[in-house]
């Protein structure tokens, strides 16, 4: 195992998918709870310019690599790099991959190679190196279908779409590896719907071409790129028939990886394998969004229903009990406050991050 870092030093973080959405208020959460993170990232879905936003924010330095995880190679020689100037990697926050519902579906092979090949070759690059803790970008997703609500980690994993059968199999070759390797530690983090952004509107979610997901097609059509929002069904069955999901600021996320990575340096002897539902255990739906998002941003957001997405749940929020005794970890931002913070960004940065 590599050694630790030197009393004084703060502990070396590698945080694989650094410059995305989450990596980049993780990055922010992770200097204030004093880690030294190292970016490692291929932007393929991210702009280096995330970065020097994230410095302006903590003023700190915050080192970067340009690569990717199923290079082999490269892992070895970022590692030793780090051993050689005296500050190893003590812990990889694993953020990095493809996360498209729909593309996982047209293009399978891609997100497998990507997030279950691109896991593989970073594991056995850990292992090389003797960098024995991990903390996994997970999703609510690998629960698939409720069975009942909200989800607790013991729910059945059953995804329903590539990109979830990806995460789905890096728990279970996680689950397998520890079983094999007890001094290794694997955090899985089941995130539910982060948005918002950082306070500062320096940072926030710049997704490529047209959004996915609520939160940005709602800031979209609010900054006059989009003429409406389509709401994907009004007949499930929940209060107003529209959608219920857990929303949860992503301040408050970035925050549960700090958390995660005390848990994870901490060792937990004979629990080397974990999982931890990170959500606010409370559901909003489509239309209570858009109104408060209209709220606190004054800005109206017209939408017209339309038929249900394919593949879609009427209601997902998360029990996230476990998560708050075990890591002491607790989404406390409201709803108003992600979209006050989330419009803040958008208005500032109509066209994300420059080029
Ligand atoms: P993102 O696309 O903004 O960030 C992912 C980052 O990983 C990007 O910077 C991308 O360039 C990088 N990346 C992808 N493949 C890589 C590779 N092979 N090598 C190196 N870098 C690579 O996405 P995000 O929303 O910040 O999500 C981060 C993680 O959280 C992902 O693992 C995602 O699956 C997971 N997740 C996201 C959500 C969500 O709603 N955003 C929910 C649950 C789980
Ligand atoms: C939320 C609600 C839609 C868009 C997805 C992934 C999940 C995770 C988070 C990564 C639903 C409705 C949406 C629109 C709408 N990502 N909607 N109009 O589906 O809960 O989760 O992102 O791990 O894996 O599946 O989030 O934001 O797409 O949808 O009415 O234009 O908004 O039907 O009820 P979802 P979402």
């Amino acid at each position: 195992m590599s050694e630790p870092a030197q009393a004084g030093q703060l502990p070396r973080i590698l945080v694989a998918g650094g410059a995305g959405f989450i990596g980049t208020h993780t990055l922010v959460s992770l200097v204030q709870n004093g880690y030294r993170p190292l970016v490692l990232d291929n932007f393929s879905n991210s702009s280096p310019a995330a970065l020097d936003r994230v410095r302006q924010i903590t003023g700190a330095e915050v080192e970067a690599v340009r690569g990717d995880i199923r290079d082999g190679n490269a892992l070895d020689q970022l590692f030793q790099r780090c051993a050689d100037e005296g500050a190893p990697i003590e812990c990889v926050l694993h953020l990095a991959a493809l996360k498209a519902v729909g593309e996982s579906s047209t293009k399978p092979l891609e997100y497998y190679d990507n997030n279950v090949t691109g896991t593989l070759r970073l594991l056995e690059a850990m292992l090389r190196a003797g960098v024995m803790r991990l903390v996994f970008s997970s999703s609510a997703t690998v629960y698939g279908e409720p069975e009942s609500l909200p989800f607790q980690e013991r729910h059945r994993i059953a995804p329903t779409n590539p990109y979830g059968h990806t995460k789905a199999m890096v728990e279970q070759i996680l689950r397998d590896f520890c079983a094999a390797q007890p001094r290794f530690v694997a955090v899985c983090l089941r995130y539910f719907n982060p948005i918002g952004a950082h306070e500062s509107g320096l940072i926030g979610e710049d997704p490529r071409g047209e959004p996915n997901n609520l939160f940005p097609y709602i800031m979209r059509t609010a900054i006059g790129k989009a003429p409406f929002l389509r709401v994907f069904g009004n007949d499930y069955q929940t209060p107003d028939g529209t959608g219920v999901r857990d929303y949860l600021h992503v301040s408050d996320l970035a925050d549960g990886h700090s958390k995660a990575i005390d848990f994870a340096l901490a060792g937990n002897e004979g629990a080397n394998f974990s999982a931890f539902n990170l959500g606010t255990g409370r559901g909003t739906s489509v239309l209570e969004l858009v109104s408060a998002f209209e709220r606190e941003s004054g800005v109206r957001v017209p939408y017209q229903v339309t038929a249900r997405r394919p593949g879609d749940i009427g209601e997902a929020w998360a029990d996230p009990s476990l998560a708050n005794q075990v890591l002491g970890w607790t989404a406390g931002r409201s709803v108003d406050q992600m979209c006050r913070d989330g419009w803040n960004w958008q208005k500032n940065n109509p066209d994300g991050y420059p080029e």
